[in-house]
């Protein structure tokens, strides 16, 4: 069964465009616990213009594990260092983008990674990169001893022309290399059907969709929906 990590980013958007206190993304997600998630995802960025640090902190406490998504800087690495969460998925990260615009271009990035890779690994942290279905990118995950990839599904999200050949060629080298298969960005109801059948895949993080279906079914029946999708 492929597990679901359920991203409660935009829980925190539209706490912060009133700059009130709810609705609280540590809320959202125990009613998405309540629906099925295996995990919780959550983005702190540079700008902190959605999750903040004290979301982290408490999103740790929850029962189910914590991704924590992070840009490669020393600032995260130190907070991921302390708040010791299950998993780190390492992305790009711009400030004047909209969303993770592409993966995380590993192999122009290798020298400065490696020593931020062993720090989350010695401190328990599970590392996953983000990055595109591109064999290059593989191979260098593979070499810098990450045990996780989660390939970027926008371009496939987006009706790129080949693009799930590509995501299916990229699975079946990252399982050949002993890498455990990750994906998501931009999934929804209607695309995560072929997405699902990938080579090896083990877990999908989805939320941008799960949050907006919630305000028409609840979240916790949105959550519900797309892992009965995902059996
Ligand atoms: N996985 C990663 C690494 C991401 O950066 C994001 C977006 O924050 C997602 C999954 C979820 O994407 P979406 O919100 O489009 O479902």
């Amino acid at each position: 069964m492929i597990r679901l990590g359920v991203n409660i980013d935009h829980v925190a958007t539209l706490r912060n465009a009133r700059g009130e206190s709810y609705p609280d993304p540590v809320e959202a997600a125990q009613y998405a616990i309540r629906g099925g998630a295996d995990g919780i995802t959550a983005h702190l960025r540079e700008d902190r213009r959605h999750i903040r640090d004290e979301d982290i902190r408490r999103l740790r406490k929850l029962s189910v594990p914590l991704n924590f998504e992070m840009a490669a800087t020393e600032e995260m690495v130190a907070i991921a260092c302390e708040v010791e969460p299950h998993a780190c998925c390492l992305v790009p990260e711009k400030r004047e983008e909209l969303t993770t615009e592409g993966g995380l271009n590993i192999h122009e990035l290798q020298s400065d990674l490696r020593p931020k890779i062993e720090r989350l690994k010695k401190a328990g942290i599970r590392v996953s990169l983000f990055i595109d279905p591109d064999p290059v990118q593989i191979e260098t995950a593979h070499a810098l001893g990450a045990p996780v990839i989660e390939l970027h599904t926008g371009a496939y999200a987006q009706g790129r022309n080949g693009e799930l050949e590509r995501l299916q060629k990229a699975a079946i080298l990252a399982q050949k290399r002993g890498l455990e298969v990750h994906a998501g960005h931009g999934l929804t109801y209607d695309n995560v059907g072929s997405i699902k059948n990938l080579k090896g895949l083990a877990e999908l993080n989805i939320g941008h969709f799960l949050i907006c279906q919630a305000l028409f079914t609840g979240l916790e029946a949105s959550v519900r929906h797309m892992k009965e999708l995902l059996e």
